[in-house]
């Protein structure tokens, strides 16, 4: 049992609110994230679950924090990693948000709105700069191409010890899908291939690989 341990785990996608009826998203449903979270709480852990909007129930035992945009997100993963050993960062979180949110709904009998966006906080690589030698800290990458280039550019970007990567370009596997296919890959070069398989299994596999 690993009781003493306390894991911080985010989930789900951000929403970057246009104006009060309208946000910007991604299609994330949480599912990895929840199963991390349960994989974690079954090997006794006291996990901490940072979600954002997901139609799923808290895994028993988990302390949930539900949250909506990165910025809230950035708040409140910043608040709890010092306290966390091992920080898995699963969360679709958006690249951007509007500059600024209306107060009213934008009308469509007004011109054709101009969009401007800003970036939203980088949450891992600021978890990155902040993380002791004691503390694990784990990423996902969601890539489409030159997966294991741009996966390991993260490791490094974000002082990770690990990364999950994920083609997220295959329709039966990653975002919405109850399966995925995984590599772990770590910051000394270890690189473990996860076949495809329901996301409850590769949770506990990734729990193995990276609190080993
Ligand atoms: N991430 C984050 N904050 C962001 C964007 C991403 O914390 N604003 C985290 C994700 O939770 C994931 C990792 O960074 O663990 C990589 O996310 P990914 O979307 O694959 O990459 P990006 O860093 O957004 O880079 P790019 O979009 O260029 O691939």
């Amino acid at each position: 049992m690993k009781s003493d341990i306390q894991c911080l785990i985010s989930a789900g996608p951000t929403r970057e609110w246009i104006d009060p009826v309208r946000f910007i998203s991604n299609p994330s449903s949480g599912k990895m994230g929840y199963a991390l979270a349960q994989s974690a709480r079954k090997l006794g852990m006291e996990v901490i679950l940072v979600s954002g909007p997901v139609s799923l129930n808290a895994p028993e035992g988990v302390t949930r924090i539900m949250v909506e945009t990165a910025e809230e997100m950035n708040d409140v993963m910043l608040r709890q990693f010092h306290n966390s050993q091992l920080t898995i960062m699963s969360a679709a979180v958006c690249d951007h948000r509007p500059k600024t949110t209306l107060m009213h709904k934008l009308k469509k009998s007004l011109q054709l709105p101009h969009l401007e966006l800003v970036p939203n906080p980088d949450i891992l690589e600021n978890l990155g700069k902040i993380k002791k030698r004691s503390q694990i800290l784990v990423g996902f990458a969601a890539e489409t191409e030159n997966h294991l280039v741009n996966a390991k550019a993260k490791i490094e970007k974000k002082n990770l010890d690990w990364i999950a990567l994920n083609d997220v370009s295959s329709e039966d596997q990653g975002f919405q899908s109850d399966f995925n296919t995984i590599t772990m890959l770590s910051n000394d070069n270890k690189k473990v291939i996860l076949e495809q398989n329901t996301k409850f299994f590769l949770a506990d596999k990734i729990l193995e690989i990276v609190s080993a």
